[in-house]
C-alpha cells in the first residue's frame, strides 16, 4: 500500500478558510484531476461536506463518526481499520484532506504532492502539518499561474 497526500498550500501552509478553499485555481483543480482520476480518495468529512459533488472517477473514502452519506461512498469511523484493510493493496491511495487528515496522514505517507503556492492569507482557519524537508527529495513538477496568483506543483518523494 501507498499513500499520497495531494494538497495546495499558501506560504504560512494555509490550506483553508470557512470549510472551504482560500485561492480559486482554475489549473490547479484541473492538475488535482488529472492526478487523481481513476483513484481512490481518502478525506475528513469536513471536505467531503465542502465538495460541491462527488468528484467523478473517483472511489471516495470518507473518515467520519457518522454513517450519514450515500452508499457510493465508504465510510470508516477510524483511520486504524482503514490501514489494516488496505495494508496488502498495491494501490496508491490520495489523502485529499482537509487539515485533520493529512495530519493523520503526514508521517504515512510516501509522496507529498503539495502546490506551493506564492501567497499568503492572515485569516486562514486550517493549516498542512509541518515536515521536516530533508527527509524528502523535492522535485518541482511545473510552474503554474491563475488570476495573476503564482504557484508551483511540488513533489516530496520520502527518502
Ligand atoms: N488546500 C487544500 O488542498 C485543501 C484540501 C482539502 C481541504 N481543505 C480545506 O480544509 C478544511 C477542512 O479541514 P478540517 O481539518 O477542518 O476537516 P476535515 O479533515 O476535512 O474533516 C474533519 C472531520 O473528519 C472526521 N475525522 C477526522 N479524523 C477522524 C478520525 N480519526 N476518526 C473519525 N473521524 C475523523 C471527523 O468527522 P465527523 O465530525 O463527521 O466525525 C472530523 O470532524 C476546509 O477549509 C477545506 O476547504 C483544503
Amino acid at each position: 500500500m501507498s499513500y499520497s497526500i495531494i494538497a495546495a498550500i499558501g506560504k504560512n501552509r494555509e490550506l483553508g478558510k470557512d470549510n472551504d478553499l482560500i485561492w480559486h485555481l482554475p489549473n490547479d483543480l484541473k492538475f488535482f484531476r488529472e492526478v487523481t482520476t481513476g483513484k481512490t480518495i481518502i478525506m475528513g468529512r469536513k471536505t467531503f461536506d465542502s465538495l460541491p459533488k462527488m468528484l467523478p472517477n473517483r472511489k471516495h473514502i470518507v473518515i467520519s463518526s457518522s454513517n450519514n452519506f450515500n452508499s457510493e461512498v465508504k465510510v470508516y469511523k477510524d483511520i486504524k481499520q482503514l490501514l489494516l484493510d488496505y495494508k496488502n493493496s498495491l494501490e496508491e491511495l490520495f489523502v485529499i484532506g482537509g487539515a485533520s487528515i493529512y495530519k493523520q496522514f503526514i508521517d504515512i505517507a510516501d509522496k507529498l504532492y503539495l502546490t506551493e503556492v506564492d501567497a499568503e492569507c492572515l485569516d486562514a482557519s486550517v493549516y498542512f502539518p509541518e515536515f521536516d524537508k530533508n527527509n524528502y527529495e523535492k522535485t518541482i513538477l511545473k510552474e503554474n499561474e491563475d488570476n495573476g496568483i503564482k504557484y508551483k506543483h511540488v513533489l516530496y518523494k520520502k527518502l
